[in-house]
């Protein structure tokens, strides 16, 4: 099995210096507080997560991860790992396209995120953080991490991570929401996340933990460092030449390859 149970679960290191998010600083103090309010605020809503990911994306959800995976040469028995896995809507698509001869594992930071996957063809779930991967060098065909850039502690050791877990000539597939470039867009899309989706949650707690969790989503889209700096991090990183693909204006996918392979 690909991750190492001694170090599963441990806290990230120390942000090393390209924060994915500028400072929002009304929601925490510090690096600690960060980390502990960003995996208390998914443990809680844990169980309403696939419920607001699909008023957000209006049920197309599954079908948009599949088809960004497939586009990024997921293909029939890779080896997956899945980071910031949540309750496994990444990891759901992978799995159909590796099959039975493939393996996804899935990893998260959130115990109630992962409480949720269980059940979802996964095969292994590991608790974790991904700028600290209990994994072992090289032993993953494909890295895939859904929606969840802006929550690590630092680029720089996230990307490092990912490239040391890739085989050379492995492919890592990073899914993120992009603000929007007009400011007309932009503004729709914020009405849309902060008032209009949590409304269609249903009943009044239901709304309130959409509220919660939808602004937080719109802050740190608002807050998240351009695509240009994620590429340019995930080439520091030792990822030559990363792309990104755009969807829609805000679905950014980017694409990264360790060197070297057949
Ligand atoms: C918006 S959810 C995304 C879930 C899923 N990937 C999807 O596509 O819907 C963000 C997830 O990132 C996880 N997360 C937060 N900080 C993380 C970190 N430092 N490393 C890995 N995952 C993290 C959260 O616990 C949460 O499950």
């Amino acid at each position: 099995m690909e991750p190492s149970p001694s170090r599963a679960g441990d806290a990230p290191p120390a942000a090393a210096g390209t924060p994915p998010i500028g400072p929002i600083d009304h929601y925490w103090a510090d690096e600690a507080s960060r980390k502990r309010f960003v995996r208390d605020l998914f443990d809680r809503s844990a169980p309403e997560y696939d419920h607001v990911e699909k008023l957000l994306a209006f049920g197309t959800g599954p079908w948009y991860r599949r088809d960004a995976l497939r586009r990024a040469g997921l293909r029939q028995g890779m080896k997956v790992l899945d980071i910031a896995t949540g309750t496994g809507l990444v990891a759901r698509e992978a799995y159909a396209l590796v099959g039975e001869a493939g393996l996804v594992v899935g990893l998260d930071p959130s115990a109630g995120m992962l409480e949720c996957a269980r059940g979802v063809a996964t095969g292994i779930l590991v608790r974790g953080y991904g700028e600290r991967l209990p994994c072992r060098d090289a032993s993953f065909d494909f890295v895939t991490m859904g929606f969840a850039l802006r929550h690590v502690a630092d680029l720089g050791l996230l990307f490092r991570e990912i490239r040391r877990v890739l085989r050379p000539g492995g492919a890592a597939c990073i899914l993120e929401i992009s603000r929007p470039r007009s400011r007309v867009a932009s503004t729709a899309l914020q009405a849309f996340m902060t008032r209009v989706a949590p409304l269609l949650a249903g009943n009044a707690a239901r709304r309130a933990e959409a509220r919660t969790l939808l602004k937080f989503y719109w802050d740190t889209i608002e807050a998240c460092v351009s695509p240009g700096d994620v590429l340019l991090a995930l080439e520091a990183a030792g990822f030559p030449a990363p792309r990104r693909h755009v969807v829609l204006g805000i679905f950014s996918e980017y694409n990264a390859t360790r060197e070297g392979g057949a």
